[in-house]
């Protein structure tokens, strides 16, 4: 008895140090890289990854982008963002809450477009619907457009892609929402409205790229009645002649869920761990073993290597999902 039990331990204790190997040979050798195709889908139909009008990534010479921490460069206001280095044991490289470029900086880099970020960390799209939060210094979505707005940097509007990737920070908070959850879909009108906003006098915008992620790998009703709202209020805004506008939908719902949920699961991304590299986001003095190969860098929010793919991902809709 005590014989069988020595040798499961060796066997064990093998498998584990083999298995160790394995581990550190792919961490040296695979890069992370996409496992999912778009879901690319029609302007009609349910949510779904679209390139309604916009143009090859190319053509714009300018990105204006706002949201929140997914998207926010630390700066708020479409200055020049610092590098994206770490200076550890500072867990923000060059403020952002990520080890490293943000995907809207790596869609620029592609573009060869400048970046006017907007975005900010922590941000929601509306101040006003959260009466028992107290949000000082974190503007919301809309004080971030009212911002460009009262700028406007000079820029030539057929050459400037607009950003908005917003709804992670409401769908979180969403049962602090006055009326609770269900009222995420007057968020997704305040967006619509924005974006009408901003393709009026005096901006004339006519590019948008929406991003949604807002369960980040889980979904409610709640959740999906404010994405389809956004969706067919998109579709119905494109199709009204008042407003001359472009846009392509980006759902990362497919990402997320192909990294979390088993749909190829993360290993087939080339992932070593589908969990944080570090625990929080005030320190990196415990940081993981293997930094490009973890999803994500503080818990909830993508590590430099998922903001690669994620860039990816957005390519492949613009191309290959034009309706
Ligand atoms: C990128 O844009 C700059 C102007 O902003 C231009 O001088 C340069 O030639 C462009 N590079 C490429 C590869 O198109
Ligand atoms: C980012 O925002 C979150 C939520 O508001 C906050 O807890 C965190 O401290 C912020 N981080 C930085 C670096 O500003
Ligand atoms: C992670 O990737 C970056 C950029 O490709 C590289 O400079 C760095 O050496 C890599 N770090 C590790 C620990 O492999």
């Amino acid at each position: 008895m005590f014989r069988f039990a020595s040798t499961v331990f060796v066997i064990t204790h093998l498998w584990a140090v083999l298995a160790k190997s394995v581990v550190s040979s792919r961490q040296a050798t695979t890069d992370v890289h996409l496992a999912v195709a778009p879901n690319c889908g029609s302007l009609s139909g349910p949510p779904a990854d679209i390139n309604n009008g916009l143009k090859p990534l190319s053509d714009y010479s300018t990105i204006v982008a706002f949201g929140d921490s997914y998207t926010s460069g630390g700066t708020f206001n479409g200055a020049v963002l610092l590098p994206p280095v770490l200076s550890p044991p500072n867990p923000n490289a060059g403020g952002r809450i990520t080890n490293g470029p943000l995907w809207v900086e790596n869609l620029a880099t592609v573009a060869n477009a400048t970046l006017q970020d907007w975005a900010v960390n922590g941000s929601i799209v509306d101040h006003n619907m959260y009466p028992s939060i107290n949000f000082a210094g974190i503007p919301d979505y809309l004080t971030q457009v009212q911002n460009y707005i009262g700028v406007r940097p000079s820029s030539v509007v057929d050459d400037t892609l607009y950003v908005i990737f917003m709804g992670m920070g409401d769908y979180e908070l969403r049962n602090e929402i006055y009326q609770g959850p269900e009222s995420l879909t007057t968020l997704a009108s305040d967006i619509i409205y924005s974006i009408l906003e901003l393709n009026s006098n005096p901006v004339f915008a006519k590019n948008f790229l929406i991003v949604d992620n807002y369960g980040r790998g889980t979904e409610s009703d709640a959740g999906d009645a404010y994405k389809a709202s956004l969706f067919s209020q998109l579709y119905e805004v494109s199709n009204d002649l008042d407003y001359d506008l472009s846009f392509a939908f980006v759902d990362f719902k497919t990402l997320w869920d192909g990294v979390l949920n088993g749909s190829p699961g993360y290993e087939a991304f080339g992932y070593t761990n589908a969990g944080a590299c570090l625990a929080n986001d005030n320190s990196m003095t415990v940081e993981c073993d293997d930094p490009n190969h973890t999803f994500y860098w503080i818990p909830g929010n993508p590590s430099a290597a998922t903001h690669s793919i994620m860039a990816e991902y957005v390519q492949e809709v613009l191309t290959q999902c034009i309706v």
